[in-house]
């Protein structure tokens, strides 16, 4: 259950600090690994113990198999309990606590003006500072509730990188969503301590281009999901907030991952070391108008969100919208119980030792395989480890998927579920001719649930890397048989492109779609 080398490395451990690093507040190990300064022991532990197990059923290379084919290679459509270890998502996957567990059985289930729903409100209140507090089911309603009202068809709203379901909600609206991240974000190998940051002379051209009437709102995601779960600094928060003042834009946080992000800038920034995290937390949403949180990330709960604004009568809109769709304003499409669960679980995500302790083990699975010559996103990211597919698998062209040829193959390996993030996720489709623009990078994500695995589990993760990277050069592209029109990555279906043997009988059995591909 502790941190140190893995059984096959035994060269010292993990956590021993010596020297300095780039990175402030951080320090390095014998094997150049940064790792928080304050601990008084070399080794990490989580800080919790185990009250409940859930079973993990093994599967055999046969079987799996079997299951990749029946799922058409889309991991979306595996069945779960056939997986081994479960690195999909960090959302709504989290093991809840004992103090979640109790506060569920407080649950006031009153239709309205519910008791949970207040400690609820009370505890966002806290953290985020926002005035209005809207519940919602999770993320996403928060998302269409939010550009459903803001948004019209010429909008257009620009971000440091809109997650996936960000971007689509604001498409379905007819409106246009616009990544702005600083250069360093689409260099998978390069280091930067804060690589989610937006590009703040972009936004400005960006702005001046277009027109500010065009744009009803300004996003920033903390942390940065699509390109590494890399963080934003205050400074940057600070700069884009000036720079949407100056043309008086509401600047809106995507805050999902906001206590991840606040550790690191505590860890990263000049200033914030002796700062608490929370302290840390309400100084981020100070700068913001609004923001949309799914609950399912840093809430530490299985489902829910919120939408938070300023703005009294937006947020009437919004809680009107709510009504229509989701549920009365003090449940908002959730149980009461859900709502004590988040209310505790964004208390318990703010621990120091919590976050110390989270930050550690995803920098142990990231620096053992990168050690042994595995691309990643650098720096490792709050929630997850990101393989550069393209980089490792560089015979696959990006339209045949290398990310999802990584992702089938970790399955067909160990039992292990990834996510590609990539041209799957997010090639550009111009349907009126036909043509695809692949993704700028081609990623593999291996986002770690909170307080689910320990470390012989990253070990063995560890392992299934190592084992599937030397036979990469034997590892083929996939193609897209059957897609819907939007988030095609849930449902997709996938063949082999050895199996699919020439571009003829491509043509033949799939069209057009499948051979501009090429
Ligand atoms: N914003 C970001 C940055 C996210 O990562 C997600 C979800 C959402 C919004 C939407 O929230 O799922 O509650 O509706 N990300 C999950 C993931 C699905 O696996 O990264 P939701």
């Amino acid at each position: 259950m502790a941190w140190p080398e893995p059984c096959h490395a035994l060269n010292g451990l993990f956590l021993r600090l010596i020297g300095g690093n780039d990175f402030k507040k951080e320090t390095t190990s014998k094997q150049g690994r940064t790792v928080p300064q304050n601990i008084a022991m070399n080794t990490i532990i989580e800080p919790f113990r185990v009250k409940v197990v859930e079973p993990i059923k093994m599967t055999t290379r046969e079987e799996r198999e079997s299951y990749l084919k029946e799922a058409s290679y889309n991991l979306f459509l595996i069945k779960a309990e056939n997986v081994i270890i479960d690195l999909l998502t960090d959302s709504g996957t989290a093991a809840m606590s004992a103090g979640q567990w109790s506060a569920l059985m407080r649950g006031d289930e009153s239709y309205a003006g519910s008791a949970s729903f207040y400690r609820f409100e009370a505890t966002v209140r806290d953290i985020f500072g926002f005035k209005q507090v809207i519940p919602m089911h999770q993320g996403r309603a928060a998302e269409r509730i939010l550009f459903s009202i803001m948004c019209s068809k010429e909008s257009v709203i620009p971000s440091n990188t809109h997650f996936d379901t960000t971007r689509a909600n604001i498409e379905y609206v007819g409106a246009e969503a616009v990544d702005l991240p600083i250069p360093e974000f689409y260099q998978p190998a390069v280091n930067h301590p804060f690589k989610g940051n937006m590009n703040t002379d972009a936004l400005v051209e960006f702005i001046e281009r277009v027109g500010a009437a065009r744009i009803p709102l300004v996003m920033l995601t903390v942390t940065n999901n699509s390109g590494g779960g890399q963080p934003v600094s205050m400074a940057n928060i600070r700069q884009v907030r000036a720079i949407c003042s100056r043309y008086g834009l509401p600047l809106y946080l995507d805050a999902c991952r906001f206590a991840e992000n606040a550790y690191f800038i505590k860890l990263r920034e000049d200033g914030y070391a002796g700062k608490s995290v929370k302290d840390i937390a309400r100084e981020m949403f100070s700068c913001a108008d609004g923001c949309t949180m799914s609950a399912k990330k840093d809430g530490l709960a299985n489902i829910g969100g919120f939408l938070c604004t300023n703005d009294d009568q937006l947020a009437q809109q919004e809680k009107d919208l709510l009504i229509l769709t989701e549920g009365f304003p003090t449940y908002g499409g959730l149980a009461g119980r859900d709502l004590e669960a988040i209310a505790v679980g964004l208390e318990e995500v703010l621990h120091e030792d919590y976050l110390q302790y989270r930050f550690a083990s995803i920098r142990y699975l990231g620096e053992h395989i990168a050690d042994a010559g595995v691309p990643i996103v650098q720096p490792p990211g709050g929630h997850a480890i990101y393989i550069d597919a393209h980089a490792m698998l560089p015979h696959i062209p990006s339209l045949q998927f290398p990310g999802q040829a990584l992702a089938v193959e970790l399955y067909r390996e160990a039992g292990i579920r990834s996510c590609e993030i990539g041209s799957v996720m997010h090639a550009e489709n111009h349907s009126e001719n036909g043509t695809e623009v692949p993704s700028s990078m081609e990623l593999v994500r291996l986002a770690i649930p909170h307080r689910v695995y320990t470390q012989s589990h990253i070990d063995y993760v560890i392992e299934a890397i190592l084992q599937v990277n030397a036979r990469r050069e034997s590892i083929g592209g996939y193609l897209i048989i059957n897609q819907p029109k939007f988030l095609r990555h849930f449902t997709a279906r996938f063949e082999p492109v050895e199996k699919l043997n020439g571009l003829s009988s491509l043509r033949k059995t799939y069209g057009k779609q499948i051979l501009l591909q090429h």
